[in-house]
This record gives C-alpha cells, structure tokens and sequence, in this order.
C-alpha cells in the first residue's frame, strides 16, 4: 500500500541525511566488524551479537528475531513511530524543513495532541518548579530540605510545587491558551460532571518524570506528612506509558558508573544521585516490567537491585530476578538491612558504606537460595532434602556451565551439602530440563504447512533471493536483460520491488537498497522488504555454482510466469503457442556468470 503523505524525493532526502549508524548508534552500543556494525538486538534478548548494522547499504537486520529495515523502520518498531512521525522526527534531526500540510488529517491529529502534552508538561513542571521557591512553596520546600536534599539536587531533578488550590495549574495553563478538551488528555486535569474541572494534583511536592530524550512525560505527587494516598501519579496518557519508563534514566544514561542501580521510589533515586550514585532509577510504581528491562538494556549490561528490605520489596525483587534471567542479564541484589530502603541507608549510613554494599552484592542466584533456605528448617532431615532439591532446581537454570559449577560449589559450601551430591542433582535437573525458562515465546512460532504451502514457499523464497542476488550484485541486471523483467515476480511486494530495481538500474546505473524500501508504511512491509535487501545468500554458493543457481532461479521464476499467463489466455490458441515456444526456450536457458 503506497499513502505517503510526503514527496518520494524528499523522504529519500531525509533517509540519506540520516546516516543508519549514528541514528541507530545513539539507541543501541555498536561495535564495528569489518564493513558492519553489530550489536546485541534491542528486538528479542540475546547474549551473542546478531542485529547488523550496514553503512554501505544504510540497513539493519537481525540473524536472531529477522527484524530489519532502513532508518525509518527502526524508529518506528523502537519508537513505536508511525511513519510520518519517523520522517519528521529525522528531518529535524538533519535539519530539514518538511512542508507543514503534507501529513495525514488523523497523523497529524495525533502528533498534534502528543506535542500539546509535552508542552503542557513542560509548562506544568515549570510552574510546580517556580512555585516551590515562592512564599506558596514555602512549607514545600521545608519538607524537602527535612529530607535531606540540597538545592542542586531539588534543581537537577526540577523539584516542585503543586498549589493548595485544586484548579490552580488549570487556570495557568487556560491563561496559556489551551483548551479544556486538551487538559484533560494531559492527565494534569480531570473532570466530573458535579464540579467541573480540577487539578489532578494539588498541596503536594511534585516529582516530574522526564523521558530519555529529555520530555517531561508525567509526574509523581507525594503528600507532605502522613496523608493518603502517599503519591499520586499521572495515570497513562498518549505519552506517557509507565511500563516503558524508569524514573531517573534520564540522567542515569549518562552516568560513568558501572551497572544501573533498580530501586523502588522516587525519593531513593534521588537521594542515590545526590550521594554520588547517578546510576540509579525508579520503576514507577509497579513492578518491574519487560518493557523497562528492554529499555535500560540500550545503556548498560548489569543491573543492581536496591529493593525494600521488607517483605513486599524481597517479593518484588525476586520477580524482577524472574524477568531479568529471561533478558540473560546480570543482576545482583543489594542488601539494606536493616534499613528500610536506600534512601533510609544513605542517611544513616552515608556514601561509603553504600559503595561497600554495591562490592558485596549478591548475585541474584545466591540470593533466592538464601531465601528459599529460610523457608525450611535446616534441622529436620525430611525438610533439608526439600530445600536441597529446590536449590538444585535453581542452579540448574544457570546456563553458563563453568558458572553453573562455582555456584554449585558454592551453595554446597555454604550450606554444607556433599559438592558431588549436589552437583548430581543439579545435572540430573539441568538434563530433564525442569523449570528451564521456556525462551521460545520470544520467537516467532509457525504452524505445520501443507505440501502446497511449501511450494509456494519455495517459489517464493526464489523471486525472494534473487532480487537479494540483484541487490548485491548489480552486474546481474546486465546478464538477465531481455530474460527476466518485473513482470515476471509473482509475489506482489516482491513484483514491486523488482520494478523499483529495474527502473533505479536503467536510471542510475546502480541500486539504492534503502530508498526501495521509502515506498512502504507498515512496520510489516518494510521487514519483508528489508529481509530482501540486506539479508546475504541464504545458501552460501560456491563460485562455480553460481551460474547454474542463478539459471534454476531464473528459469523457476519465468515459466511459473508463462504458466500463469497461459491460464489468462484461456484456450486462446494464438497466444498459447507463443507462450509455448517462449516456455522450451526457457528450458534451455543457461545464464552464465
Ligand atoms: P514507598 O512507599 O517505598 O515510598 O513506595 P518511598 O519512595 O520510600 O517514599 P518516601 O521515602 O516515603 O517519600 C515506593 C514507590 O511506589 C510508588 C511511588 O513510585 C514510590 O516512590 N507509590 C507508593 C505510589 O505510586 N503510590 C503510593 O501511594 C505509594
Ligand atoms: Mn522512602
């Protein structure tokens, strides 16, 4: 489906002056290999590199999951851009000026209400941030200073003030022009049918979370003393979805301390970064989710969890173990006792201690065993064996097997265990697989095909990898002029960009494999033309071979062609006969290479 809104030439334009590596480069860390860069893909969780990134043909494309694409597709499966958001968003990273009416009615809507939000975010944060340092923010400011921050630390994280009234930032923002309709879609604003209009968060210090291109996406409100609810948060807006988010990420990313730091609240990161420790962050809130493990994944390869040492912080740290061993990521778990939480620490204990706790951290493997031990008297034989067969199961899912083995050892030492028994149990688990985590949901699942389906598949896997030979062999399109045209590529997307090909060879000389893909809008689209562009051989061919696959494919692809047309001409005798003859002459083709 072509709906571009903006001129071929000009999307062609912005694609070029955004060259893939640096755009991709800010969002995932690439390490140079020969002509590509790689990495480990941001798409699926993976420890060994296979998400590519070419500079020649300004593509990226993962071995692990298939994802691929130009520029633009990566913004949009990253971003979660629609098209013409990804095109905007490059043409003023380059500095093009895009003509304002180009974008579709509803895009544009949408685009139109995201950019309301962060302005009256931006507006809102700057307005709470002033307040706290008027007289009105005066008992605000007192709560804060009580708690130990200093004015850098309430400036950098933009601390404020939300008024006694409950609609004093509603009629700011209405005096800044915006409509209630517009309010309300901010969160800053709710409605009901009684009262009206009024502020969502009012006689409460203010916590603005700021997204890692540095927008204010929503706020957390905290109660001054022992009110309820103890904070109030902006619920899900069409910017804001905390399950993407971490409170803190953005100046955590730039910190040069190793690892990020995973704590429960607002205040804990705060007090983290003003002791020195920039790399803490915050879910909002909830428990930790995919979606944030995906997104602190972009900026680092271990994590720490700080959670409450109470029984709720112990639950929710064991389940972010659960989601972390899914990614294959490192983690090790923080001890706070006996404090509640990591601000309590620091102002208890101070910086160093705090750096001492980060060295002794306990792998997250230790630390469920721990757990799971306190839960069995190790006094009673029958209850011993239990706990003893539950930590063989953990260790079983420790993949690495010298690593598997140091923990092993290292349980059985400390919990006095025979090492050989242990180790046993732990095999004898690892072989029957018990509870390994099931990694398989990660891909794609495809169901059993019928033989005709194969065929197909085989068809189209042909048109398929001889337009990838095309790509990268531009001399073919000499060898198969007057034998092959577009025409004959039944698939209809590969139809088109055999017709885009042609005509940018006649054109140029040479093939643009990024520009083909300009053409298409959905995330699905560009895969499947992406896949074509990027992906080299899928059999590696011998130099020898490659004349005769090249005239298997070729001869495949046009008598499926000529078979198709002699269904059209439906007993036309004329037209069948040529097609015939056109059909032995095929038989006898020989490309030679
Ligand atoms: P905590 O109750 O541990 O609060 O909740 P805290 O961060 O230590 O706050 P202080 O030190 O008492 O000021 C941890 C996090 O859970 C979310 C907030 O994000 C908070 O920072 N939370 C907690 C809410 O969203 N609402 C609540 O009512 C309570
Ligand atoms: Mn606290």
């Amino acid at each position: 489906m072509r709906k571009v809104y903006y001129a071929d030439e000009l999307i062609e334009e912005v694609r070029s002056r955004n060259d893939i590596v640096d755009v991709i480069g800010t969002y995932v860390n690439l390490k140079k290999k020969g002509n590509s860069y790689s990495a480990c893909c941001p798409f699926h969780h993976e420890k060994t590199p296979s998400f590519h990134v070419s500079r020649e043909k300004q593509m990226y494309h993962c071995f692990g999951c298939g994802v691929g694409g130009n520029v633009y597709t990566f913004l949009m499966e990253h971003e979660n851009y629609s098209f013409p958001e990804a095109v905007e968003f490059l043409a003023e990273r380059a500095g093009i000026k895009l003509p304002e009416q180009s974008m579709s009615p509803e895009a544009k809507r949408q685009a139109d209400v995201r950019t309301k939000i962060k302005d009256m975010n931006r507006l809102a944060a700057g307005y709470f941030h002033y307040l706290l340092k008027t007289e009105r923010g005066t008992h605000a400011m007192e709560y804060l200073k009580n708690r130990g921050l200093s004015d850098e630390t309430i400036n950098q994280f933009g601390l404020g003030f939300s008024d006694v009234y409950s609609d004093d930032l509603y009629k700011y923002l209405k005096s800044k022009g915006y409509r209630d309709e517009e309010l309300r879609d901010s969160g800053l604003v709710k409605y009901d049918e009684k009262h009206g209009a009024s502020d969502r968060f009012w006689n409460r210090v203010m916590y603005p979370i700021i997204d890692t291109n540095n927008r204010v996406i929503g706020f957390g409100g905290r109660v001054m003393g022992d009110g309820k609810p103890k904070y109030i948060n902006t619920q899900d807006t069409p910017v804001f979805d905390k399950s993407r988010n971490l409170y803190g990420l953005n100046l955590a990313k730039k910190s040069k301390r190793k690892g990020i730091i995973f704590c429960e609240g607002y205040m804990d990161v705060i007090s983290m970064h003003q002791a020195g420790f920039d790399n803490a962050v915050a879910s909002l809130g909830t428990a930790l989710t995919v979606g944030q493990v995906n997104l602190v994944k972009r900026f680092t390869d271990h994590v720490y969890l700080a959670y409450d040492s109470d029984e709720a912080g112990t639950k929710a740290a064991l389940r972010a173990l659960e989601i972390m061993r899914e990614f294959e990521m490192p983690t090790r778990v923080i001890s706070l006792k006996p404090y509640k939480d990591p601000d309590e620490l620091i102002q208890a204990e101070g910086t160093e201690n705090f750096e001492r706790r980060i060295d002794q951290a306990q792998s997250g493997i230790m630390f469920e065993i721990d757990i799971l031990a306190a839960q069995y008297n190790q006094d009673d034989p029958q209850e011993r064996t239990l706990f003893q067969r539950e930590a063989a199961k953990k260790l079983s899912l420790i993949l690495d097997p010298l690593e598997r083995k140091n923990y092993t050892d290292s349980v059985a030492r400390q919990y006095d265990i025979e090492p050989d028994v242990l180790k046993e149990a732990v095999t004898r688990y690892g072989v029957a697989g018990a509870g390994r985590i099931d990694t398989s949901v990660f891909r794609e699942q495809r169901p059993r095909k019928s033989p005709e389906e194969e065929k197909e598949e085989k068809h189209l896997k042909a048109e398929r990898l001889l337009l990838t030979w095309l790509v990268n062999e531009n001399s073919l399109f000499d060898k198969l002029e007057g034998v092959i045209t577009a025409e004959d590529f039944f698939e209809p997307v590969y139809h088109d960009i055999a017709a885009e090909l042609f005509s940018q060879y006649h054109k140029d000389g040479k093939v643009i494999p990024a520009a083909v893909i300009n053409h298409y809008q959905s995330k699905e689209e560009h895969e499947k033309v992406s896949r074509i562009m990027q992906q080299n051989f899928d059999i590696e061919v011998a130099q020898s071979d490659k004349s005769k696959v090249i005239t298997d494919l070729v001869k495949g692809i046009r008598l499926r062609s000529i078979q198709h047309q002699i269904e059209l001409a439906q007993g036309d005798l004329a037209k069948t006969g040529k097609l015939m003859i056109e059909k032995s002459k095929i038989n006898k083709l020989i490309i030679a290479l």
